[in-house]
């Protein structure tokens, strides 16, 4: 099954007919994912940021968010996020489809791996925690599924969406937004979206074997590069005004994804 996680501006009320709440106790914390359909299919849904967005990029429970996808049947997770550009070429109102990521957060908790391991809420996590009890390095040479790329960019073609077929995505640890010097620091990297919520989720779900794609929407220019000072409502309001067009991307890449034709991927392969 698919899960849509939702960032900022993509309410369940968006995109899920019929939906039905859902909290999962996790070894990790409690999540609320909704069941639904979309696009004709059946679906979950998680808002990042919980319901009602009432949690900070920062004090996301990010292991409770994944690990309650994966134990509602996820295997395919598409995430939306609000971004910045530093890439001209990627001005607000156009879509990213990430395929690097740069890790710029500090403390967060960012792996299933390695003790102690919490105590599991019952016997349906077993086979999980006992895979979470080793010590694992995850290959993140492809750190997004390359699968899930591919159909995103075919949507996005399809529509005529203006969108970057990859992009480098910097997350930074929030909740504050950038300095102009930071943001030149990023340019120089070569990077091409600002963001705070995309690690460690794209981490979490590798290690889960989740394939997991972000499909990142410019809502402004980074700091220092619009002509005016940054306000997290002028980030919704965009969210939102380019909402039915991202509505209309998920849509055609979900389609895309249940057709099944793609290159493939190894999400769910050996690691080492
Ligand atoms: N920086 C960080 N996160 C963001 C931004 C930004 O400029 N815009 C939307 N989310």
């Amino acid at each position: 099954m698919i899960g849509i996680i939702g960032g900022s501006g993509v309410k369940v009320s968006d995109l899920l007919a019929d939906p039905i709440e859902q909290t999962t106790v996790t070894p990790w914390g409690e999540a609320t994912v909704w069941r639904g359909h979309f696009a004709g299919q059946r679906v979950l849904f998680l808002p990042r940021h919980g319901p009602g967005h009432k949690v900070a990029p920062h004090a996301i429970n990010y292991r409770a968010n994944i690990a309650a996808l994966w134990h509602a049947g996820a295997r395919q997770v598409i995430a939306t996020a609000a971004v910045g550009s530093v890439n001209s070429a990627a001005p607000p109102g156009s879509f990213v489809i990430c395929d690097q990521f740069i890790d710029f957060t500090v403390g967060r908790q960012s792996t299933f791996f390695g003790p102690p391991v919490p105590p599991a809420p019952d016997d349906s996590w077993d086979l999980l925690l006992a895979r979470c009890a080793e010590v694992v390095h995850t290959d993140f040479t492809e750190p997004y599924c390359p699968n899930l790329r591919y159909h995103l960019i075919q949507a996005a073609t399809e529509l005529q969406l203006p969108h970057l077929q990859a992009g480098c995505y910097v997350c930074t640890e929030g909740p504050r937004y950038e300095t102009p010097a930071e943001i030149r620091i990023f340019r120089r990297w070569e990077a091409d979206v600002v963001g705070m919520t995309g690690v460690p989720e794209v981490a979490l779900a590798r290690e889960l074997g989740l394939c997991y794609a972000t499909v990142a929407l410019v809502t402004n220019m980074a700091a220092g590069l619009q002509g005016q000072h940054l306000a997290h409502t002028d980030v919704v309001a965009l969210m939102r005004q380019r909402g039915q067009a991202l509505q209309d991307l998920l849509k055609n890449a979900l389609g895309r994804c249940r057709k099944g034709a793609g290159p493939g991927c190894n999400c769910r392969g050996e690691r080492s």
